[in-house]
């Protein structure tokens, strides 16, 4: 699993010196100096991300590293050390993922994705280099600062046309958001709602909605959420009926109606739950 408990943190976007210092101190043992083969995908996507070749081969894993110690410099989360931030796999393994790919990429296609808690962006660079047109690509973080390193990253600031937008999903309403609001087909939120307890993923899910366009009949909201089983950790990983429940009160406080679909897979030791939201007219 490549959730990290840690993460959960992730949800203010300020971080004291004494935070850093001391996430910085107990995260050290994940800190890699070498890339995993897990980045392989990410590696595969780099080279075709338009930079260009000769630089690519030279000097992937020394980008990879630069971007990853920027990264941890901003906040020194055990996913960044470890790399498995950069881990495209849990989403490429899933096959709702792969089917929203062929769904964006039918001929005539008008559908837009957002991916929510996108942070590098790299779900939105992957569907770009399987031919889905950018300007139908939308991403939104808390943090503006991974998302720059994503441009700076991809190198593509100035050629892509997805939209990155930074704002808080938990945070009063404000204009951030006005680039998103009643834009969106399909919704992506992989290991974001599992940073909530239930209060705030439901006030991140009408959200949601809101981003949705309004006569979208085939809206689909979906990911995945799980992680390590540490103490208390049924407080963010929703349960079935607590979820299929939450969508319950989502449509009724949106006027919308929603079917739910979960498949879990769990250990002793960790969960993860692939979720499917999809809009009843
Ligand atoms: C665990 S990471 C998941 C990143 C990516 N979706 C993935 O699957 O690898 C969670 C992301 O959610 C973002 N995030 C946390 N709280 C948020 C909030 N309140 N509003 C928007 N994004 C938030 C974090 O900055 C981070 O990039």
């Amino acid at each position: 699993m490549d959730f990290c408990k840690i993460e959960r943190k992730m949800s203010r976007p300020q971080k004291t010196p004494k935070e850093i210092a001391t996430a910085a101190e107990q995260n050290a043992h994940l800190y890699s100096t070498q890339i995993p083969p897990q980045l392989e995908p990410m590696i595969r996507l780099l080279r075709t991300s338009g930079i260009a070749p000769p630089d690519v081969e030279a000097h992937l894993h020394a980008i990879l590293i630069e971007q990853r110690d920027k990264a941890w410099a901003i906040f020194p989360y055990g996913a960044i050390g470890s790399f498995s931030f950069l881990d495209m796999n849990p989403s490429l393994d899933d096959p709702l993922f792969q089917a929203v790919i062929k769904r964006l990429n039918t001929p005539g296609s008008t559908e837009t994705f957002l991916d929510v808690g996108c942070g590098l962006g790299f779900v939105l660079r992957y569907l770009a280099a399987e031919g889905v047109s950018s300007e139908r690509l939308y991403g939104t973080d808390l943090q503006e600062r991974f998302l720059d390193l994503g441009y700076d990253l991809f190198h593509d600031r100035d050629r892509t046309k997805a939209t990155y937008v930074s704002g808080d999903m938990l945070g009063e309403e404000d204009s951030s958001f006005r680039k998103l609001r009643g834009q969106i087909d399909i919704i992506y939120a992989s290991a974001f709602f599992h940073l909530f307890e239930a209060k705030d993923q439901m006030k991140a899910a009408k959200r949601m909605v809101g981003f949705l366009k309004p006569d979208c009949e085939n809206a689909l909201i979906f990911g995945q959420n799980g992680g390590p089983k540490i103490p208390s950790w049924e407080k963010y990983v929703l349960d079935k009926n607590a979820w299929s429940r939450m969508w319950d009160e989502v449509g009724k406080a949106t006027g919308t109606s929603w079917r739910t679909e979960t498949n879990v897979e769990s250990s002793k030791e960790w969960i993860r739950v692939r979720f499917a939201i999809y809009r009843v007219v």
